[in-house]
This record gives C-alpha cells, structure tokens and sequence, in this order.
C-alpha cells in the first residue's frame, strides 16, 4: 500500500524524536598488530603482541617482498594452455612471499554496546581460510580469500562492549592459486553494530521491474532481524535522486503474513536511466520502527535501468542495443599489491574511461565492494564472477577442496552483497573450469546457475568456457542463460548453429602479449614467441598458441549480428602469470594488459581506444623513433587511429597514404601499416584524413638524445588528506628538447616531504625484481610511475625525484581536510 506524501510527513514528524543512532557502521582500519608465521595463543586476550608490526588494514603482508623463484615454485602441467609436460614455473603467482600463516590482532571497542544491541563483522574479503576469534573464542571460519562474509559476535563481547580482542589468522596455501593472490586482510573489516531488531548485512533487495519515460516502479525487499512477535514493525522508506530530493516515499507495518521481510512497491516519477554514459544513482533510505522506537536505518543505493538479452539480437541496455566493450582484470592494483586502495582503483577506472570500456569482468573471482560501488558511479558494466574451478582442480590446493561444502555459501554472499548495483549486469559462474568437460560437470552448471536464479532472478548466468568441442557437445553451453566463450572468433558460426541460444559472448579475447616501449624485428606475426630479455614487442602481433591479435577479434565481432561484444584479457597487467615467460625467471607479472603494472598504457590502448572511444580522436604512432644502427633499415610503422585514413612522413618525404580496407588480413581494417619504412633518425609525423579527405590531425614523434632530465606529470594536483588517497605521477626520462628517451633506463630516486609520503613505484617491466616500496626504481622504456600518499593532516607534498647525470623534478601536490 501507498501512502500519500502528507500522511507519511506526518508519521515521520511523530517519530523524530525517538531518533538515535541505531545502526553504526565502523571501518577496522587502524591499530592492527600483525605477524607473519603461526603463533600459538595468539587469539587469547592476553597474548603480548607489542612486539608485533603495526599495519593498517587494507593490508597485503606479501607485496613488500623480496622476490624469489622460489616463492611458490609450481611444477606444473598447464592443460588449458595446451601444454604436454610439466615445467616449473617460478613466477606464476608472482614470486611473492604470500605463502603461509599470518595473525592479525587488535583490540574491539564496540561503541554503545550493551543489553538489546548486537555486533557484527563483515570481512570485505581476507586471503585466506580466515578463522576469526574474539576474546579468544572462534566465531567463524571463512576459506574462500574473495569472498564477502560476516559473522554475529554478539555472544562473545563482554558485556559492555569495552575491552575485547579480536584476532584473525590468515593461511595461503602453496599451489592454490594460477595469479598472485595477495595475503591478509587485503580489504576492509567493518564492525557493524545495530538494535537487536535490526535489518541484516545485505538484507534489502531492490528490483525496478517497470520502467517508462513517465515512471519506475521500484521494488524494495527489506529483511528484519531479532524481533518479537509482539513488537509491532514498521518500516518507512523514501527515495532520493542524486540531488537529495525525496522522490518516493512509502511506509509499511509488518503484518503477521509478512514473515520477516517487508515489502515495498514505490514509483519514481520520470526516472533518470543509469547507464555507463549517464551513471545516475538514487539511493533509498529506510527506517525500522517497532512502534514508535527508531530501531534501525538502512541505506541502498541502486539505479534504474533495463536490458534486455534477445536471441539474434544480443544485448539491449535501456532499449538500445550496445555490445561489451570490455576488459578483463584480475584484483591486485599492481605495486599495491592486492591491499584495496579506493584512489587506485578509481584511477583504473578514469584510465578505461578513456580507453572507452564499457565494461569490466571481475575475473576469475568477487570483486572488492569499492570496486563495484565506483563502478555504479563512473559507469561500468558489470559481471561478476565467482569461481576459477569447481570440483575439478586447475591447480593442486585450489577452491576444488572447499566447491562441495562451501561452493553454494560463496555464491549466495556474492549475489546478495552485490545485487543492487546496477552496474552488475551478468554473474558468471566460473573460468575454463575443468568440469566443463567433466562427468557430472553439466549438473553442477545447473546447480549453480539455478542458486543464482533463486538469489537474483533479474540477471543473467554466464560462464567463460575455453573447452568448445565439450562444453559444445554435452550439454553445458546450452544451459547458460549466456554463453561465453574464451578465445574463440573463429568457432563464434559453430556455436550459433549449434547452441539454442542463438545470442553470445567473448568472455575473454585476445590474450595478446607486449611489453610497453619494446618492439622487435623483423615485425612478425607470431604465437608464444621469446626473446632473450623476457619482453615481447608492442607491434600488437604476438599472442599464445590458444589466443589471438586484437584484430582477429574485431574482425568477427564487427561480421557476426548475433554477439554481445567482447572482454579483452587484461585491461591491466596483473602479479604471476608471466605468460609467455612462464618458465623464465624473473619474469613474474603478466604481459597481456592494454595497460602495464604501472598503468601506463602499452601502444594496444589506443588500438582499443581508437575503436571504443567515439567521443575522442585517436591519432597514435609506433615505434618510438630512437634507433641509432638501424639506419637504412626496414622498420614498419603502424599508426592507430579513428580517422579512416592517413600519410606518413619520414623527415618530410611521403612514405603514401594508407586506408583502413577489408582483406584477409584483419590488421588491415583495424590498423594503418606501413611495413617498408627505412629508418633514419629525425622526424616521423602522420597526417590524418577524414572520411571527405581532409587533412585534419597530426601527430610526430622524434629521434630522442641523450637523457638530460626528468619530467614528473601528475594525474592528480590535489588529494583528500585521509590517509589514502594517492596521487600517480609519471616519471619520463627526456632529452634536452623534452623528447622522451625511450630505451632509457636510470634509476630514480624519490623523496616525499610534507603532508604525505612515498607508497610505491613501478615501472611495468615484468621481469624486474625492484620492490614496489623501496623509494627507487629504474625507468622502463623511459618511464615509471611513483605513488604519493596523502596524509591524515591537510597541507602541501612534495614529491622530488633525482637520478644520476640528469636534472632532477619536483612537483607539489595540495591535499585537503577529508570530509
Ligand atoms: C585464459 C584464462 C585466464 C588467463 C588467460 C591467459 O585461458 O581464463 O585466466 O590464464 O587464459 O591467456
């Protein structure tokens, strides 16, 4: 039922003064002691941990190295990437100290609490098999490291709420992971404290299951806790739009019929679309009464939006028809490690905002809440994924051992932490999980999908499947709601005819491999191609013997009506899986990202860019044009731009005009090649043409000199002064006319002074062994990138930046009081 405006102004006028603070959300983030290794007594309220090491949480206890092949050393066969015998593989998880036990203690002080009140934490996420304790009772155990969970500690406080510890131990196992998985409390701990009669952890559930030009009706099921049948419930909900407007209000007694759960049908009035060009967020507030008594206030944001998933015509947002443009990312924010930084990961996603991604899988596993929550906000698309094997194993000590017992738990959190944010658009249930092949393995397909129906029946199932002959065969891709196939362009016309679905997805695409700023010769195409420095070139051409170019993707994309568009693996170079230097230490991060480890982008950025990005010119040379001795020599240039056309010049002497063209090759529509270019050393400029033949951009790059200087480009000139939040600043190496030098390789060092200090730097070179926090790093290619960390005090920070035979930088950031 609905009540007019007036009368609900009315009951809530009554119950203004039964406000207090009923619900208390409170982030652990300070005060933490932690030890590496397994202590005995350590949950007890009495154990001496003084001498333990002071962190603050989000913390990854391996991040700060050292490296060493022998960290996790994997003797493995590798099946889904063809491989016959087993080899050992050093840097596969990322030759990182993450192995092992850690404890975490601190102590709880709850405020407020006492008779009638309850306490509750939520482990955003903790690598892994968590055994949380308080006062030295366990309260829970939760293996899986991704995943949400919470535990009610009510019963273990003492009364009073004061004094109490809480300690968490933390094991990784060897071989349990195919990437770096971090180690720790890698996300936030929160400790939540509510009346008894409250609503629980993820206890709303909000749908919009009518949306017009005029209206939306909204539909908010909300879970109450802790009450008797005698108390007599209410609850009072109003939305607001994103500028703090009330524009729905309703208000609902708990009828004995109602179970524990209300619920509540509002309609908001022209309701503004969320979509990724216009992420508009309302944000409902809800208020539990038992009687008059304010006894819990709960918040969802959500956004209104539709799609659809059609056969033959694929996917539709709001109405009109759009296709993933996607990446792929692992969790670890690079030189942070896995330790969730919200200004990293909003950084990552202003960089895919201007590569033109529309789209994120969280692969191969849930996200950090944060994630998803800028994700709402800077407009992102969504799936969610929870799984990279299920009974099945992949690896020795992966989530195989824990899929029967703990496999239908995990996806319940994901869905029910998760489901109201309306940049989720699918979940997946799993990787390339062996069981696609497996006996039984189309039953746990259906087991699992059916669970996420049940949780959540507004959104799609997909799965990322690698096996086509099986999972094609038997069964298993014929009951996704979306099929999505990795690595597959050219099986795409096979599996429409064979599928019933007759709509599909490129899960993950490409998989093509380079190194920012290397190029090799001769230019060409190859798979699982070597070189003696453990760098693969940026001419976009190298990819595994199972994944393809960029281009090869595109191609099918662009001729089959019936897809949905593609995730490309990664948009960001990731720790472990050093592919194709799986066997050649040092090699321990990824070379598949558009962009590096440091987040600087590879040459394929504005390959994806210049297909993506409508809204901005993409004009982008390569190679640099730095190559003293190879004078005379052929070196093929390719530009990659939206522009249709263009002509290049090598010291002002035309080398033609190229034009995006269809052929058998699929480079040719999607790049312009000039593969007969001589080198010589001065200019080399491009000329853009439009669609009408008009000249209308350039772009040139120049011979480089000798290093000279460093320049320093921040993405940011200010910072909130919380304690977090983080500046990136390039560091380019440069000549004398301020030509970056791009084979240069100094070591440079940092100093921060002021409100802030030095976090980390990275250069994307995934064969280094230089630690991420040390305040010195070599150049790659020319360049690096150094992380500045605010403050809690508000004032300047300077970041300085010397090395040796060039003139050193500095550059002030401000930082201000956080709200
Ligand atoms: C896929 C897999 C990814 C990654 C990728 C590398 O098969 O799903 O996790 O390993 O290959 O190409």
């Amino acid at each position: 039922m609905r009540f007019s405006s007036s009368f609900l102004a009315l009951l809530l006028m009554v119950a203004a003064p039964a406000l207090a603070q009923s619900r208390q959300d409170i982030l652990l983030t300070s005060d933490w002691k932690f030890t590496k290794g397994d202590v005995a007594g350590a949950a007890q309220p009495g154990f001496q941990d003084a001498k333990w090491q002071t962190v603050r949480v989000p913390h990854d206890w391996a991040i700060y190295g050292p490296f060493s092949s022998t960290n996790d050393l994997q003797q493995v066969k590798i099946e889904q990437n063809n491989e016959k015998q087993a080899t050992t593989k050093a840097g596969r998880t990322g030759g990182l100290p993450f192995i092992g036990t850690g404890w975490y203690r601190r102590r709880l002080a709850v405020p407020g609490f006492g008779p009638g009140k309850r306490a509750e934490l939520v482990f955003d996420g903790a690598m892994s098999n968590a055994h949380v304790f308080v006062n030295g009772k366990e309260v829970g155990y939760w293996p899986y490291g991704y995943n949400s969970f919470h535990f009610d500690i009510t019963p273990f406080l003492s009364p009073g709420g004061g004094a109490n510890t809480l300690a968490v131990r933390l094991e990784n196992q060897p071989e349990a992971s195919r990437w770096y998985p971090g180690a720790g409390l890698y996300r936030n701990v929160h400790l939540v404290v509510t009346d008894e009669v409250h609503i629980p952890v993820w206890g709303t559930y909000v749908t919009t299951p009518t949306i017009t030009a005029d209206f939306a009706k909204v539909k908010l099921r909300t879970a109450v806790a802790g009450a008797t049948a005698a108390q007599s419930l209410r609850l009072d909900t109003e939305i607001r739009d994103a500028a703090g407007t009330v524009v729905a209000t309703t208000s609902t007694p708990l009828a004995a019929t109602d179970g524990q759960q209300f619920e509540q049908n509002l309609v908001v009035p022209q309701p503004r679309l969320w979509s990724p060009e216009t992420p508009v967020l309302y944000t409902a507030t809800s208020k539990l009464y038992a009687g008059s008594v304010l006894k819990d206030e709960y918040q969802t944001r959500f956004g209104i939006r539709s799609f659809t998933f059609e056969a033959n015509k694929g996917f539709s947002l709001n109405g009109q028809p759009r296709r993933f443009r996607g990446v792929c990312n692992h969790h670890d924010l690079g030189p942070l490690g896995a330790a969730i930084n919200p200004a990293a990961l909003r950084r990552q996603l202003t960089l895919l905002k201007d590569l033109g991604a529309d789209a994120i899988r969280t692969t191969h596993n849930m996200p950090a809440p944060e994630l998803v929550s800028l994700a709402d906000e800077m407009g992102f698309m969504l799936i969610v994924e929870s799984f990279d094997e299920w009974k099945k194993p992949k690896v020795k000590n992966g989530y195989s051992q824990y899929f029967d017992e703990w496999s239908e738990r995990d996806v319940v959190n994901m869905v029910h932490r998760d489901r109201n944010h309306p940049s989720v658009i699918m979940w997946s249930i799993g990787n390339e999980v062996p069981d696609q092949w497996a006996p039984g393995g189309t039953k746990i397909a259906r087991r699992l999908q059916d669970i996420v129906h049940r949780e959540d029946p507004t959104r799609p199932v997909t799965a990322g499947m690698d096996q086509f002959d099986a999972v094609v065969g038997n069964g298993f891709a014929a009951l996704l709601d979306v099929p999505g196939f990795n690595y597959k362009p050219h099986r795409y016309p096979e599996a429409y005819t064979k599928l019933p679905q007759a709509l599909m997805l490129g899960s993950e695409t490409a998989s093509t491999v380079s190194s920012r700023g290397v190029y090799k010769f001769p230019v060409v195409t190859a798979k699982d191609k070597k070189y003696p420095d453990n760098q693969s070139s940026s001419y976009d051409l190298e990819a595994c013997n199972w994944s393809q170019t960029p281009d090869e993707e595109f191609a099918a994309q662009d001729a089959l009506g019936y897809l949905m568009g593609e995730f490309v693996w990664t948009g960001f170079d990731y720790l472990g899986e050093p592919t194709p230097y799986d066997e050649a230490w040092p090699s321990h991060s990824s070379y598949f990202g558009i962009m590096d480890l440091a987040g600087l982008p590879k040459d394929r950025f504005y390959l994806y860019r210049s297909r993506w990005n409508p809204t901005a010119a993409t004009l982008h040379l390569l190679p640099h044009w730095t190559w003293p001795g190879r004078e005379g020599q052929t070196t093929p240039v390719f530009c990659y731009t939206n522009y249709p056309s263009a002509e290049l010049f090598v010291n002002g002497v035309s080398q033609g005009r190229q034009t995006k063209s269809s052929s058998d090759k699929p480079q040719t529509q999607y790049r312009l090649m000039w593969n007969e270019v001589k080198y010589a050393p001065g200019s080399l400029k491009v000329v853009a043409y439009d669609a009408q033949g008009k000249a209308v951009a350039e772009e040139e790059v120049r011979t480089a000199g000798k290093p000279h200087h460093i320049k320093l480009v921040t993405d940011r000139p200010s910072l909130a002064a919380d304690g977090q939040d983080l500046a990136y600043v390039t560091v380019r190496v440069e000549d004398a006319q301020g030509n970056l030098c791009p084979e240069a390789s100094n070591e440079v060092q940092f100093k921060v002074t002021g409100a802030g200090q030095f976090r980390a730097a990275a250069n994307g070179n995934a064969a280094s062994l230089e630690l991420f926090h040390e305040p010195r790093m070599k150049a790659f290619q020319g360049q690096l990138v150094a992380i500045v960390q605010a403050a809690d005090k508000a004032g300047p920070v300077q970041l300085q930046a010397t090395g040796k035979g060039l003139k050193s930088a500095s550059v002030t950031l401000q930082t201000t009081a956080a709200k």
